[in-house]
């Protein structure tokens, strides 16, 4: 257990409270203790209290006080972050300041297609806000039952739609924000267009809180799929994975909702530790491709495309085999195989994670290569490749041997994560496609976007929060 940090000055604590009320401030350590270490369980940080506030006059009132007391803010929304982006360090001088109070949607409009939600609504509920007024809000992660608005748009997080709808910034279209002294910026248009000078919104949309807080979206809304397709597919390799989703992207570009690949080991995790999950198929593959098709025509012809291009691609020694859902549930049924991969490696012990992209025609050259070097680095290792294929993006994640002290392995996680950018580097792609930078990876900075860009980023932190009190220690060295 961690000392306890640092006492505030009972003023500054009285006036927090007489801003945010009882339900408002947690100075607990039992109720406290969950806001301080991430999902991954990498860090446990210390704080003297979370900050709840209730809509976005409490919040800016928080802001503006911790800004007149010179006290840090941390940002928190569902805390999943794969990043360590929403933990306080370890000094203890750092509050947590956590949205989940603000969970009101304060419009849908099914005409200009857009929902105004503040930053604590849960991605779930979103979706489901929308689904009831006969609408889609398409991101989609394995985190959404937790994952909060704010947390989504701060990370600009990516998951299994966005070879469809594009990134979390892509749903954007407004934001109010509480920026680092206390104002409220309201930025809650909802406009298709509007070119009025620099587009602030997106400085926010991935800036994880270091910039400000978002207390509100307008989030662009789509018309409600009527027919879907979900397939589970054997394939021949990575190479094949990828002439499969080129097949139904030159067929149909736009009914390919999701596209993800998996391999051989994380689906024997996901059958192994995840209760219910079974094989579809008669035998266990090396490689697997969940392919999603949906369209908003009821007559779209789906499961013609789907049998069609499947066809071709088992003529073509592509796919081995394939099972098609027949109902809603075994659509979940199929698409819980790939997203339960985060909870299966994490029961199946120590691994490190890298959320890497390169270009979509280097992917399997960038797997096969990943794979090799990491089986050479620590031998016994077992590669998890898996992921966002029809993005580019793929978790090239590396399972500690089997019996290996996770301790140990963790020990190596530095070089793990350098031989596989020194790869992903040499196919001209990134160490962070979706997940962000956060704690984690502020050292990866430097060496990835130094000069112009890192020096860019900096005068905008400096400028817009000169104090540098918004979520210290993240994203910048
Ligand atoms: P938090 O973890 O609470 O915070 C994330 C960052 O945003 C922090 O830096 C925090 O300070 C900041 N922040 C939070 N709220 C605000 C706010 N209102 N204003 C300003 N800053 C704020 N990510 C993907 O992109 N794609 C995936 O497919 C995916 N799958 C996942 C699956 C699992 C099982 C898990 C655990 C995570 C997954 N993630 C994925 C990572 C994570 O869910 C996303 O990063 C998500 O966007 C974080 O949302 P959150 O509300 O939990 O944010
Ligand atoms: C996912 O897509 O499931 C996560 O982003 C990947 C991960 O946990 O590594
Ligand atoms: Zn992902």
């Amino acid at each position: 257990m961690p000392d306890a940090p640092p006492a505030l000055p009972p003023a500054f604590l009285d006036a927090l409270r007489a801003a945010l009320g009882p339900r408002g401030l947690l100075t607990d350590p039992a109720d406290i203790a969950p806001h301080l270490s991430d999902w991954r369980g990498l860090y446990r940080g210390r704080s003297p209290c979370v900050l709840r506030p209730s809509g976005t006059a409490e919040l800016a009132e928080a802001v503006r006080l911790c800004a007149a007391a010179g006290v840090a803010l941390v940002p928190q929304g569902g805390n999943t972050s794969m990043v360590g982006g929403a933990t306080p360090d370890e000094g203890g001088a750092q509050l947590v300041l956590s949205l989940a109070r603000m969970n009101r949607i304060r419009d849908l409009d099914p005409v200009d297609m857009t929902m105004t939600a503040e930053a604590g609504v849960v991605l779930k509920a979103a979706q489901e806000a929308a689904a009831e007024a006969g609408c889609l809000f398409p991101l989609s992660l394995g985190a959404e039952g937790t994952a909060t608005i704010g947390g989504v748009l701060s990370t600009n997080a990516g998951g299994n739609t966005t070879v469809r709808y594009g990134n979390a910034r892509e749903l954007m279209l407004g934001l109010e924000v509480v920026l680092p002294d206390g104002r409220v910026w309201n930025g809650l248009r909802r406009l298709r267009k509007d070119n009025t000078g620099y587009a602030l919104r997106h400085l926010f949309v991935g800036a994880e809180g270091t910039l400000g807080v978002i207390a509100a979206a307008v989030l662009r809304l789509f018309p409600r799929p009527r027919e879907t397709e979900v397939a589970f597919c054997a394939v021949a390799d990575e190479d094949a994975a990828l002439a499969l989703f080129r097949r139904f992207r030159d067929r149909d570009e736009g009914a390919v909702r999701a596209f993800e690949y998996m391999s051989g080991t994380g689906v024997e995790f996901a059958l192994r530790h995840i209760e219910g999950c079974t094989l579809p198929l008669a035998a266990r593959a090396g490689h697997y491709a969940l392919v999603d098709l949906a369209s908003s025509r009821p007559d779209a012809g789906l499961r013609a495309l789907l049998e069609a291009v499947l066809e071709e691609a088992l003529a073509a020694g592509e796919v081995l085999d394939a099972a098609i859902a027949e109902s809603e549930a075994q659509r979940s049924a199929l698409w819980r195989i790939r997203e339960e991969h985060p909870e299966a490696q994490r029961r199946e012990g120590a691994s490190v994670k890298n959320d890497v992209s390169v270009p979509v025609s280097k992917v399997p050259e960038m797997i096969r290569r990943c794979s090799d070097t990491l089986r050479a680095l620590i031998p016994g290792s077992r590669p998890v490749p898996f992921g966002h294929i029809g993005d580019g993006n793929i978790h090239m994640n590396l399972q500690q041997p089997e019996g290996m002290d996770p301790v140990a392995f963790l020990a190596r996680s530095h070089d793990i994560m350098e031989a596989v950018n020194a790869v992903v580097r040499d196919l001209g792609g990134s160490f962070s496609a979706e997940h962000g930078v956060g704690r984690l990876k502020t050292d990866m900075m430097e060496g990835w976007r130094g000069g112009a860009e890192l020096d860019l980023m900096r005068r905008i932190k400096a400028a817009v929060d000169p104090a540098g009190l918004m979520n210290p220690g993240k994203v910048l060295p």
